[in-house]
């Protein structure tokens, strides 16, 4: 299996699926994927299997979402920081699916209703496509790392490959309003003011940076 830094860099978004269904053990792993991070987050994600119906609005079909009958929810109790939450252990589940050979698209609005299950209590902020993609999707533009950090020539090479990770992130609208500034081995990463979900691209692009520049060189400040 890949690691998550290849991961990292062979995902795209893809919207258009094949009408392969996901096999058992797939799924199994999958599962076991998102019970973790259910654990470790306090969050109620749900995979959602053979489901047609969440993607077949007029939204999702003017979306360009094609064959798409997987997806995951990310559902949790209401708190203030339940979005970054969702962004960063959905990232975590997406880098997994796309390990396993899978393709996904995060989704904020141009999908139907969903299929979880969300207790009293509880919201669903945002739902994951998932599949076989009919194509592996492809690069898109980017900011660069002097748009969204303080890296210099001086910096050492983990927050250089942090910051690389943190770009490769999806973000809504492609927007990557987000900044990560380093003051020595203390890294402070914020969200932009005005823009669309934007704390739960915080959350996506604070996974990306873990793995990039390796939990181990840092602390968040
Ligand atoms: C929080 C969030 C919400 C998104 N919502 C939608 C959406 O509603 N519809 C859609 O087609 N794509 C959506 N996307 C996908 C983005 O458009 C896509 O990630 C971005 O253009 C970057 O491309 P990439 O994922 O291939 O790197 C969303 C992405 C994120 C991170």
């Amino acid at each position: 299996m890949m690691d998550m830094m290849e991961a990292i860099r062979a995902r795209h978004s893809v919207r258009q699926y094949l009408d392969r269904p996901i096999p058992a053990d797939v799924r199994a792993a999958l599962d076991e994927a998102a019970a973790a991070l259910n654990r470790e987050g306090g969050l109620n994600m749900q995979v959602i299997y053979d489901e047609p119906e969440c993607f077949n609005s007029r939204l999702a079909h003017y979306g360009k979402f094609e064959n798409a009958r997987n997806y995951i929810s990310l559902v949790g109790a209401k708190a203030p920081d339940l979005e970054e939450r969702c962004g960063y252990y959905g990232e975590r589940v997406v880098l997994t699916a796309q390990a396993l050979g899978l393709n996904t698209c995060w989704v904020a609005l141009t999908h139907g209703k969903s299929k979880a299950a969300v207790a009293e209590g509880k919201r669903e902020v945002i739902i994951i496509s998932l599949g076989y993609g009919a194509t592996q999707g492809s690069p898109r533009r980017s900011k660069s790392a002097a748009d969204v950090s303080n890296l210099d020539a001086g910096a050492p090479e983990w927050f250089r490959r942090g910051v690389e990770a943190a770009l490769l992130a999806p973000t809504a609208v492609n927007q990557q309003k987000f900044r990560f500034d380093r003051d020595g081995s203390r890294v402070t990463a914020r969200a932009g003011r005005f823009g669309t979900q934007l704390k739960v691209d915080l959350g996506i692009v604070k996974c990306h940076f873990e793995i990039g520049a390796g939990r181990e060189n840092f602390t968040w400040a």
